[in-house]
């Protein structure tokens, strides 16, 4: 934790890493937890004393009650969404009202928005990129095309202008030819939650971080996403809509470079993938298969199949230096318990071509792997790392030589407590 400066954590493969988990561990030693990017795209889980919560748009800090949240100008929200998991969280015993605080800036999810992403994943045809279906793509391109909503729209002269942008979205629809959806009732929902969001303080969340910083408080910024799905950076076009990467933690929080401290980038001890695009690590057999079912390795959103493979050390080392890692936190290392033999992903080849540099064009490249020894042993009821295998600490020593970064936090099991710092 950096006094005075925003520490971001950020997912650096595909998402999933285990962010939520470990922004919950980290919360009680920070004053703010500021989301800057994504929305409910995201799912983050959370779980301590047998209970458990997905976290769509709200920063996974909420659960440590005298801490402030931001969901940062960065963000794109749904109201519905907004308001079905805040309430989830009242009806839970939180109050949210004095520590939730949103941007003005932050976009707003239209229902039509969601027809829009249905309708563009429809016209791509096999080249879908497998959106979570939250109206992700339409919304962002809106804010680019500087036609979107924001929340502080909300606050005067609201119906009018919702009408107008609904208009034009009938039209593109209609121009698409499709026009077979019906969101009556969904968009009753979604003017229930725009009163919801009326009652939560609606501020300049950029003018308050940059406050809390000058007083020395302490910020940590929890990713969505991962930087492989980053607009820029990640495996286009098969990627989400907004910046995860470190930079996106600037632009979508409003606070200059100069302020960020610590960057812990997470990453599983093995990979996964949601949703199409390039995946050089995927494995097709059963150990594929294995990895998922002991993974657990669903969807938190759509509850599809994730995509499984061994760790990719090309897109780790490229994540690294795009966000400007300091720490690196390990996760699900406990899924790998029981494998006899671990495979690390060193390079790319295709056409008799390798190379360690993450491509232009991911598609077609093949994995080169190094084999190593795996540990069989339960390591879910270890606590600290004098108590791991041999195995698994070679495991760890060789990532940490190949990344050039410390692996400061293991993750052995889903728990709040299952969380090692070395
Ligand atoms: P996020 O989107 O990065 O917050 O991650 P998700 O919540 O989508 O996915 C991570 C999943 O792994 C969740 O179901 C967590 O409960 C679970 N999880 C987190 N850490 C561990 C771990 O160390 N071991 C195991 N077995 N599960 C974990
Ligand atoms: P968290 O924060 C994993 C993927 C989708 C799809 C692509 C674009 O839980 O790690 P979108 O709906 O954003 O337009 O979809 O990005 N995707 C995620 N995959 N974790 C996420 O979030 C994701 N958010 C989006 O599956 O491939
Ligand atoms: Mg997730």
């Amino acid at each position: 934790m950096s006094k005075g400066k925003v520490d971001a954590l950020l997912g650096i493969v595909f998402g999933d890493e285990g962010k939520g988990k470990v922004v919950d561990v980290f919360t009680p030693k920070y004053d703010i937890v500021a989301r800057f990017a994504g929305g409910p795209n995201a799912g983050h889980t959370i779980i301590f004393e047998g209970k458990k919560f997905v976290l769509r748009s709200i920063p996974s800090g909420i659960f440590a009650e005298d801490k402030i949240n931001i969901i940062g100008n960065g963000c794109v929200v749904a109201p519905d969404l907004f308001m079905a998991e805040a309430k989830e969280l009242e009806d839970a015993g939180y109050e949210l009202r004095s520590r939730l605080h949103i941007s003005k800036r932050a976009h707003l999810i239209l229902p039509t928005h969601r027809v829009l992403d249905r309708a563009y994943e429809a016209a791509k045809g096999k080249n879908k990129v497998g959106t979570t279906g939250k109206g992700i793509g339409p919304t962002y391109s809106e804010k680019a095309s500087r036609t979107g909503l924001r929340i502080g729209d909300i606050l005067e002269n609201f119906d009018a202008k919702y009408a107008a942008l609904k208009t034009r979205h009938e039209e593109i629809l209609r121009n698409l030819n499709y026009t077979d959806y019906d969101i009556t009732e969904e968009e009753r929902l979604w003017m229930e939650g725009v009163e919801y969001l009326r009652t939560f303080p609606l501020t300049d969340t950029e003018i308050e971080i940059n406050r809390a910083l000058r007083e020395g408080k302490s910020v940590l910024a929890e990713g969505a996403q991962g930087t492989m799905l980053d607009i820029d950076h990640g495996t286009y076009p098969f990627v989400s809509s907004s910046n995860t990467v470190s930079g996106g933690v600037c632009t979508g929080l409003g606070v200059a470079p100069n302020k960020i401290g610590e960057v812990f980038g997470i990453f599983k001890a093995y990979s996964t993938r949601v949703g199409s695009g390039p995946f050089p690590v995927e494995l097709f057999d059963e150990t594929g298969d294995k990895i998922r079912q002991i993974g657990n390795e669903y969807g938190a959103v759509t509850g599809r199949n994730r995509r499984c493979g061994w760790v990719d050390l090309v897109a780790l080392r490229y994540a690294i230096t795009i966000n400007g890692v300091t720490q690196l936190i390990m996760m699900k290392s406990d899924v790998l318990d029981t494998f006899k033999t671990i495979k690390v992903c060193v390079a790319y080849e295709k056409d008799g071509v390798k190379t360690t540099d993450m491509p232009f064009d991911t598609e077609g490249w093949q994995a080169v792997y190094k084999e190593l020894p795996g540990w069989q042993t339960d390591l879910t009821e270890m606590t600290s790392e004098a108590q791991f295998p041999q195995a698994f600490k070679d495991y760890i020593a060789y990532l940490e030589r190949a990344l050039e970064v410390p692996i400061t936090i293991l993750s052995v099991g889903p728990d709040r407590a299952q969380t090692i710092i070395r």
